[in-house]
């Protein structure tokens, strides 16, 4: 715990107060970014030794060292240092001796920190983004499944027209596929290299960031090193990326468990995915599909730390900018343990076929489609509305659902309804009614299949051409 201090630092005080350690530290959170730090250090390393400024006998000591440290635990490094770097840096001046007082050369902890961080987000944005892309294409494929499922639709949490149970698993799609471009374009955020800016100013060394750039798998490197040290915007891209994600999953969630109810009736959850009561013995709760839904606010709170941490902050690196490490660290598991739960989960919900018919024949949401045969017929859209307004009236003071009124009840009601249009009251055939693009209809329903099934195709494929870190470490490991 002596390595950044200097006789500048320390004239006088005897040496870091170890409460003043205690507090500051984070090694106890980054040592999740020791992989990632071992890269940086064997790219940095690769560099230093190719533009001469590592000696060819310190180069293979530290290539060795730091090979060695990759296959091993964390738990080796000496616990008492101030972040991961300096606990590396240590071991390494253990196991090497002298050739570590080189390897820091041209960096500082302040573009160290952020490289480990960028590769730690690029790794787990393209891991989300496989995820994702096999969720959506799964529930394409239940979509598809479901094209003949219809129940009621709601708005304001009232009735309000037949949908297929396709056309809501889509919309759910299109949320998701909407925040797979979002990590796209955090991974795009992401993609620049940061290691070689030093401190804040860059170096007076002739380093080649090129080369580090092209080891570590990144597009480009950054522009200026005092916004390089103080950025954080890639992250919070990524924790914001992951909280739609969870606000997707919390809305569908919420559907479930509703759907789920006995007074919607229309779902049913397998009994491997219900919990129990333990008091109640007729009780099956939907206990996963709640804590999907509240496990959304964890997501949404680190993303807030994160916004926080930046507000008021002047430029450069300050150590305020440690405070990324909690919520950074937690949000990658917690999307992937929420998707994983998602795709666990859905398939072992079923539709209750009966109850959702039954919903839709005792009930008035095809009142639309009876107004929209009165347009087809010449009338005004506000005069049928106001027509299929009186007969529902009078259906529900007959005690009649709308698909049992007579033509005889409903000419009296209105001249106009005629036997064409009330082929409308069946809602059994409401969903095939709708012709638009983007309707429950099924020819706009197996568009957004289709649309989803190209999202999720994309998605693999971005996810796929991030560079991971097991496969850098291959190349690395090979050339020092
Ligand atoms: N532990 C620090 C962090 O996580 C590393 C950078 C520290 N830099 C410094 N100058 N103290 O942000």
């Amino acid at each position: 715990m002596t390595i950044a201090r200097t006789a500048a630092t320390a004239a006088g005080s005897g040496g870091l107060h170890p409460d003043v350690l205690a507090f500051s530290t984070s090694f106890h959170l980054d040592r999740a970014l020791f992989k990632e730090d071992l890269l940086g250090s064997l790219a940095h390393l690769s560099m230093l030794t190719k533009v001469g400024l590592m000696p060819a006998a310190d180069a293979k000591a530290l290539h060795q060292g730091l090979v060695g440290l990759w296959s091993e635990d964390v738990d080796t490094l000496p616990q008492d240092e101030e972040d991961i770097h300096m606990a590396v840096e240590a071991e390494l001046a253990k196991r090497v001796g002298e050739p570590a007082g080189r390897l820091h050369t041209a960096r500082s902890r302040n573009d160290q920190v952020a490289l480990d961080v960028h590769l730690h987000v690029r790794e787990q944005c393209a891991n989300i983004l496989d995820a994702l892309a096999s969720f959506i294409d799964e529930l394409a494929t239940r979509a598809e499944a479901e094209r003949e499922t219809f129940f009621p639709s709601y708005t304001h949490r009232q009735r309000a027209i037949p949908i297929s149970a396709a056309y809501w698993l889509a919309a759910y799609g299109m949320m998701f596929a909407r925040d797979a471009e979002l990590f796209t374009f955090a991974l795009n955020q992401v993609d620049q290299l940061p290691l070689g800016v030093g401190a804040i100013a860059g170096s007076s060394l002739p380093i080649d960031r090129e080369h580090v750039r092209a080891r570590l798998g990144f597009s480009r490197i950054t522009q200026n090193g005092l916004d390089t040290v103080g950025n954080r915007d890639f992250a919070m891209d990524y924790t914001y990326a992951v909280t739609r994600l969870m606000l997707h999953g919390s809305r569908l969630a919420a559907d479930v468990i509703d759907f789920a109810t006995a007074e919607f009736g229309f779902l049913t959850l397998d009994g491997s995915i219900a919990c129990g009561s333990s008091m109640m013995p007729q009780k099956k709760n939907p206990d996963v599909f709640e804590l999907i839904r509240g496990k959304s606010t964890r997501a949404l709170g680190n993303h807030v730390s994160m916004l926080t941490m930046v507000k008021g902050l002047p430029g450069g690196y300050l150590r305020d900018l440690q405070e990324d490490r909690a919520p950074l660290l937690e949000t990658g598991p917690l999307a992937r343990s929420v998707l994983a739960m998602l795709r666990l989960s859905l398939p072992k919900v079923t539709f209750d076929v009966e109850a959702c018919r039954e919903a839709l024949l005792g009930d008035y949401t095809q009142a639309t489609d009876l107004a929209e045969a009165l347009v087809k017929k010449g009338l005004a859209f506000r005069k049928a509305y106001q027509a299929v307004g009186a007969l529902v009236t009078f259906a529900k003071n007959q005690g009649l659902p709308l698909a049992q009124v007579t033509l005889e009840q409903a000419q009296q009601v209105n001249a106009a309804f005629d036997a064409k249009v009330l082929e409308c009251l069946d809602p059994l055939t409401s969903v095939a009614r709708k012709v638009s693009a983007g309707s429950t209809g099924p020819q706009a329903v197996a568009v957004q299949i289709a649309a989803l099934r190209e999202a999720a195709r994309t998605a693999r494929a971005t996810a796929a051409s991030v560079p991971r870190l097991a496969t850098l470490f291959q190349a690395l490991k090979e050339t020092p």
